[in-house]
């Protein structure tokens, strides 16, 4: 069976023009996401990951190529973003923030909050319905953030390094809490920019790694691990192997260019 492409990107290419010159973001890049899978993008600063979400969220549009979406959308929301940031309303209960997505989308309050409770128990901030963003730490912010997204039960859920802003530990926490949301099935096909290898690996079905500016999809790494998945697979021999194999095309990308350049020592991820 050939499996349904939900997002083709096909020939893309973002240039920004400003006063002072223009600067190509996107070489002419490709990538197709099959209906149901999670894509990790991977790709040194500055290499377009971010151009490229936006391009999907149709929050931008590309200087040439296309990017089509064949989503299902059966009583779904198309798409839902989340970005670093938290991007959550600090005048907004922690329930008003989850609701406020399905209230957009046309739910009644009372459902739309009915939904939003499940979605907070789910993303364990249960207790803190009524709490507003100033009261809670980074970490449950994101988890609003999330739990907003995912109420809304998205066809296709882009994310831009969701947990970059928070420590190790946390991040890790919610790496995990994705994982298993995912796994659930509450959202169908989803891409999710990270700098963390191994946040890529234990969350995607496939790595796509991408080459410094002008961004391009360099290289698409499979994820040799099947579903439902544990978090203990970050200490199995197969995924220190795949770490490797992505890290050493990796560090090409992000090593400075230049003959003077000097070479990097350490196998730390970016
Ligand atoms: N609105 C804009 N106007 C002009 N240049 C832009 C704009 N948005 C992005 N760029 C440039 O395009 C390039 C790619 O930026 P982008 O934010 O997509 O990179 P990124 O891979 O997400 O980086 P990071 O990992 O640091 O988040 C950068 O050189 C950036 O300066
Ligand atoms: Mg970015």
């Amino acid at each position: 069976m050939i499996d349904k492409i939900s997002v083709s990107i096909r020939d893309v290419t973002k240039i920004f023009v400003s006063r002072t010159g223009e600067t190509k973001a996107l070489a002419e890049t490709s990538l197709h996401v099959r209906e149901g899978e999670f894509v990790s993008l991977l790709g040194p600063s500055g290499c377009g990951k971010s151009t490229l979400l936006r391009l999907l969220a149709s929050l931008d549009r590309p200087s040439t190529g296309e990017v089509e979406l064949t989503l299902n959308n059966a009583g779904r929301s198309p798409v839902s973003v989340v970005f670093q940031d938290y991007s959550i309303f600090p005048w907004k209960t922690v329930l008003g923030n989850v609701a406020f997505g399905l209230r957009l989308a046309g739910k009644k309050r009372p459902e739309a909050e009915r939904i939003a409770r499940e979605h907070i128990v789910r993303m364990n901030l249960a207790g803190f319905e009524n709490a507003y963003p100033g009261q809670l730490s980074g970490g449950m912010k994101q988890r609003v953030s999330l739990a907003r997204a995912l109420a809304l039960d998205p066809d296709l859920l882009l994310l831009d390094e969701p947990f970059a802003a928070l420590d190790p530990q946390m991040r890790q926490i919610l790496q995990e809490d994705l994982l298993r949301q995912w796994e659930n099935g509450d959202v169908r096909t989803a891409i999710s920019v990270t700098h963390d290898l191994d946040e890529a690996i234990l969350l995607g079905d496939r790595v796509a790694l991408m080459s410094a500016r002008p961004g391009r999809i360099k290289r698409i790494f499979d994820v040799p691990f099947g579903r439902p998945r544990s978090p203990d697979i970050r200490y199995s021999q197969k995924f220190s192997e795949i770490r490797q194999e992505i890290w050493a095309s990796l560090r090409d990308e992000v090593r400075p260019a230049g003959p003077d350049a000097a070479p990097i020592k350490h196998s730390e991820p970016i």
